[in-house]
């Protein structure tokens, strides 16, 4: 069954916690923690410290995706925090293996993230060494933006890479993700879906979820 992943970046942060809450009575599988830092991206968001607050009030898997240079120096405070999984961009890790290593001592998941425009190529020598794959479908920085179409294909080409090594390796894809495109990205090959916009924006989280798993499966 597709995993969904809401993204409190399009949360009401006066009532984080409640809305996290919500998000886990409507179904939701994992919340997805945007980091930005000004640097990687254009925008700052969240830093170890509201991870931690998130912890305190939901025993669904935090899923925290680094948009940020530098990860090394923070991958500790963030698994002290509470991730369970954590995704570097390989846009910024020249030594991503180091860092991958690195997610791994702290006993925590690793995700790898890779721009819309970086190649899968660029996967070749670590795929093996990581539990996901963090597909953004729009330029990361922002949410409610729009699906890039190209990305279709990526998952496609990426799930059959997956298969064919016989893998264990779970694909998210992040950006525009809504319920009308829902189910294409699912067919394509994705096993989780982060909504922002689409889910804390919506009036009724449930009925999103119901949706989201009407058209997925
Ligand atoms: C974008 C973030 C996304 C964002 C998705 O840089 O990585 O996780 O919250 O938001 P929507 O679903 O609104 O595109
Ligand atoms: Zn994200």
């Amino acid at each position: 069954m597709i995993k969904i992943a809401p993204s409190v970046l399009s949360a009401d942060f006066s009532k984080l916690g409640e809305e996290v809450k919500e998000a886990e009575k409507a179904g939701a599988d994992l919340i997805h923690i945007d980091v930005m830092d000004g640097h990687f991206v254009p925008n700052i968001t969240i830093g170890p410290l509201i991870v931690e607050s998130i912890r305190k009030v939901s025993n669904l898997t935090l899923d925290v995706h680094l948009m940020i240079e530098e990860p090394d120096k923070f991958i500790e405070d963030f698994a002290r925090a509470g991730a369970d999984i954590i995704s570097i961009h390989l846009e910024v890790s020249a030594h991503s293996h180091r860092s991958i290593s690195y997610i791994k001592e702290q006993g925590v998941k690793v995700g790898i993230s890779l721009n819309p425009a970086t190649p899968l190529s660029s996967l070749d020598f670590i795929l093996s060494e990581v539990d996901m794959v963090l597909l953004m479908s729009v330029n990361p920085g922002f949410g409610g933006q729009k699906f890039i179409p190209q990305v279709m294909d990526k998952i496609k080409i990426l799930k059959g890479i997956i298969q064919n090594k016989g893998y264990n390796i779970d694909i998210e894809v992040d950006g525009g993700v809504n319920v009308n495109n829902a189910g294409d990205i699912k067919k394509a090959g994705a096993d989780i879906l982060v909504m922002g916009n689409a889910f804390f924006h919506s009036k009724n989280y449930a009925e999103v979820v119901r949706k989201v798993r009407e058209q997925s499966g």
